[in-house]
C-alpha cells in the first residue's frame, strides 16, 4: 500500500461464535447493559412501564417509544459522559404494547389505543449521562422530547406551500402532523440528525381511484397498516386526529377532505436535539421515497454538500442530493441550526444512481430538463420540480436508474469519503427480472455492500462490491467473500462508520418471520466490525473481502432471540457505543440485558437501547 494501512485502527478483540440465546452477547471483556426500554418515563407526566401494557396514550407521549431504531449521540461540551440520545421509534409491537393485543369493535379502532400507537412512534430526544460506569437517563431534563406521528412539523423546500400539501389543518401547505415509520438516520455538518421517513405509505388507505404517485409508493386500497383511519375522534376530529390517514377524495378539492395528508410523508426530516424550542423540519427537497437513513460525503470548504439516501423496497433506487449553496465551515458553529437546514437543504438538485459496467456509475439528475428513456424530459412528463419530488419514485423509473437489491442504510469513510451502502437482500430477483452488475445473484436472499467514490460536483462515480452475505458452506456462487463461521452474516442492514475508520455492520435477517436462511438458522441477528482499505487500492468490481482477507471482518455482538440489531452512537472518546435491538420477542428482564433471569422465563418484550462498554473503561473495538 501507499503507507494507510500502517496509520490504520487495528481491531483489538476476537470474533465471537454464532449465538442463538435471549441474551446480548459480547467479547471478554466488555460489558452490554440497557438503557431506554420503551416505555421509559421522560419526565413526571409518565406514569412508569407497565408489564401488563397498561400505560396510557399520555404516559407513551413522555416516555421512550417502541421499536429503536435509527440513533446518534450529540455531546454536551463535547462530553463523553453527558449527551443527548436520538432515537427513531420505527413502528410497533401492538401485542406488547397493549394488555391483551390490537382491539377494534364494529370495525373500528378505539381512539384512546390508537393515540397509544401513534404516540408510540417517531423520535425521542433523551438527556443522558453516565455515573461511574452506569449512563442513566435524566427525566425532566428540558432536553427530553417526544416527536410522534400526531406532533406538527414544517414542510420545507420546493414542495412546501404548493397545492400537493395543503389540508385542512395547514391550507397554506406549510405543516403537517407527524412523522412516520422512522428507521435509518443521519446528521448534518452542523450539529442536527436527520430521521427517515421509510414504511409511512401503509399507514394511509385511498379506497378510491389512487393516483400513479400512490400506486408506486403502496399507499393501501382497503385497510392502514394499524387501521387508525377507523377509529372515531371526539371534538379533535374536526382537525382530522384520525380520520387523515384515508386519504380518499371526497370533496372537490384537499381542503374539504384528506387527500394531500399523505404528501406530507415521505422525507429526510431535520431535528434540532439543541434546541428543545424548534420544530421539526420535513426536507422536500431531499425527496419522497421510503427513505433509509441518510449519510452526508466530507464537507470540503467552497464546494457543494453531498448526501446519500436509500430507498429500501425490493428493486428501488440509490440516492444523492447535492446542495446549490457551498459549504462554509463557519456554518457548522452556527446556533441556528434549522436555519442553516435551510440554506443547505432546501435548494439543490436530486440524482438518482445508474450504476454500469466495470465499476462505472452515473448519477442522473431528477430536475424538468433531464431527458428519459422515452425521449421526453422530466418536464414533459411530469411538469414542475415539486410534482418531480413528490412521485421521486416515478421519476426515477423515468430515467432508467439502476434498481438495486433494498437499499438500506449508508455510510462514508471519515477520511477519504468512501460511500458504503448495504443491500439487504432481495428473493424476488429472479430469471425473468434478471440480474445487473452492481446486484449479481438471482434469489439474493443474504444481500451484499455496494461501495463508491464520487464527487458532489461530478456526476460519474467509480464502484465495486465489498463484502458478499452467505452462510458459511455457501457454494462458490453464494459465498464470493470466503465467509467463515465466524463472520457469515446475511441481510445487513445498519452502517456506519465511526472517526476512527472502523466500519460497523448490522444484520436484520428476517428472523422474526423464522429461520428462513442458512445464516438465521446458524444465528441471531449481530454486529460485525472491519477495517476497509481505501477504494483506489480496489481490484475491479470486488468482492474486497474475498478468501484472502475476510479474517479482518469480525463479529463484535450477537443480539436476543428474534430481534434486529440497528442503529449505531459512540462517545467521542470510544469508551461507549449504543446499539438498539429491535422487536425482540422475550428480552430484556428486569433492566438487564440477559433474560435469562425472568423466574418463569418470559417476558414482556421491550426493543431497547443498548449501551456497551470495555470493564476497563478503555475505548472499544481496538
Ligand atoms: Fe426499516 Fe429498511 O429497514
Ligand atoms: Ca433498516
Ligand atoms: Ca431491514
Ligand atoms: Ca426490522
Amino acid at each position: 500500500g501507499d503507507g494507510d494501512d500502517d496509520k490504520a485502527v487495528k481491531l483489538g478483540f476476537a470474533s465471537l461464535p454464532n449465538s442463538m440465546t435471549d441474551a446480548c452477547v459480547v467479547p471478554a471483556g466488555y460489558v452490554a447493559s440497557v438503557i431506554g426500554a420503551w416505555g421509559t418515563p421522560l419526565n413526571d407526566q409518565a406514569a412508569p412501564w407497565s408489564n401488563e401494557g397498561r400505560n396510557t396514550s399520555q404516559d407513551l407521549l413522555h416516555s421512550t417509544g417502541m421499536h429503536h431504531d435509527g440513533m446518534h449521540y450529540f455531546p454536551l461540551a463535547d462530553s463523553s459522559s453527558e449527551g443527548l440520545l436520538v432515537v427513531n421509534h420505527e413502528y410497533i409491537d401492538e401485542k406488547a404494547l397493549h394488555p391483551n393485543g390490537p382491539t377494534s369493535v364494529g370495525g373500528k379502532r378505539p381512539a384512546e389505543e390508537v393515540r397509544k400507537e401513534i404516540n408510540a412512534h417517531g423520535v425521542a430526544v433523551m438527556h443522558v449521562r453516565k455515573q461511574g460506569s452506569q449512563w442513566e437517563i435524566i427525566q425532566n431534563s428540558r432536553y427530553n422530547r417526544r416527536f410522534t406521528s400526531a406532533t406538527p412539523m414544517n414542510l420545507s423546500g420546493p414542495v412546501a406551500g404548493t397545492d400537493w400539501v395543503k389540508t385542512p389543518f395547514s391550507t397554506t401547505g406549510s405543516q403537517v402532523r407527524g412523522t412516520n415509520n422512522n428507521c435509518g438516520n443521519g446528521t448534518t455538518p452542523w450539529g442536527t440528525y436527520i430521521t427517515a421517513e421509510e414504511n409511512w405509505a401503509a399507514c394511509f388507505v385511498n379506497t378510491g381511484e389512487q393516483t400513479a404517485a400512490q400506486k408506486r409508493v403502496g399507499v393501501q386500497a382497503k385497510l392502514g397498516r394499524y387501521q387508525w383511519e377507523t377509529a372515531a375522534g371526539d371534538a379533535s376530529e374536526q382537525q382530522g386526529e384520525f380520520a387523515r390517514f384515508n386519504i380518499t377524495a371526497t370533496g372537490t378539492d384537499g381542503l374539504q377532505d384528506w387527500r394531500n395528508e399523505v404528501n406530507g410523508f415521505g422525507y429526510l426530516v431535520e431535528i434540532d436535539p439543541y434546541d428543545p424550542g424548534s420544530t421539526a423540519t420535513k426536507r422536500t427537497a431531499m425527496g419522497r421515497f421510503a427513505h433509509e437513513g441518510a449519510a452526508y460525503g466530507i464537507p470540503v470548504a467552497g464546494k457543494p454538500l453531498a448526501f446519500y439516501s436509500g430507498d429500501d423496497s425490493r428493486f428501488e433506487y440509490i440516492y444523492r442530493f447535492v446542495s446549490e449553496a457551498l459549504w462554509d465551515p463557519k456554518d457548522a458553529e452556527r446556533s441556528d441550526r434549522i436555519a442553516v437546514g435551510h440554506k443547505y437543504l432546501d435548494k439543490g438538485t436530486l440524482y438518482v444512481a445508474r450504476f454500469d459496467a466495470e465499476g462505472k456509475g452515473e448519477w442522473l439528475a431528477l430536475t424538468p430538463a433531464t431527458k428519459g428513456k422515452d425521449g421526453r424530459s422530466l418536464g414533459e412528463a411530469f411538469g414542475n420540480i415539486d410534482a418531480i419530488l413528490i412521485n421521486t419514485r416515478g421519476a426515477a423509473d423515468f430515467v432508467g436508474a439502476t434498481p438495486m437489491d433494498r437499499p438500506e442504510w449508508t455510510a462514508v469513510h471519515p477520511s477519504n469519503g468512501d460511500v458504503y451502502l448495504t443491500l439487504t437482500n432481495n428473493t424476488s430477483r429472479n430469471a425473468e427480472r434478471g440480474t445487473n452488475p452492481a446486484n449479481p445473484r438471482l434469489n439474493n436472499v443474504n444481500g451484499h455492500i455496494v461501495r463508491w467514490h464520487d464527487d458532489a460536483g461530478a456526476n460519474t462515480f467509480r464502484w465495486d462490491i465489498f463484502v458478499f452475505g452467505s452462510d458459511a458452506a455457501g457454494n462458490a456462487d453464494t459465498n464470493r467473500s470466503g465467509l467463515t463461521e465466524m463472520n457469515q452474516l446475511a441481510s445487513p442492514d445498519g452502517i456506519a462508520f465511526d472517526d476512527r475508520g472502523i466500519l460497523w455492520i448490522q444484520t436484520d435477517n428476517g428472523i422474526d418471520g423464522g429461520r428462513n436462511n442458512a445464516v438465521a438458522k446458524a444465528t441471531n441477528d449481530q454486529m460485525l466490525a472491519v477495517v476497509p482499505g481505501a477504494m483506489k487500492d480496489a481490484k475491479g468490481t470486488g468482492p474486497v473481502i474475498n478468501a484472502a482477507n475476510q479474517a479482518e471482518l469480525r463479529r463484535f455482538f450477537v443480539g436476543p432471540n428474534e430481534a434486529e440489531i440497528t442503529g449505531f452512537a459512540y462517545t467521542p472518546d470510544h469508551t461507549s457505543i449504543f446499539l438498539n435491538i429491535q422487536h425482540p420477542v422475550n428480552w430484556p428482564a428486569y433492566g438487564t440485558a440477559d433474560a435469562t433471569r425472568a423466574p418463569d422465563g418470559k417476558v414482556r418484550p421491550r426493543s431497547s437501547t443498548v449501551v456497551i462498554q470495555k470493564v476497563d473503561g478503555g475505548p472499544i473495538g481496538v
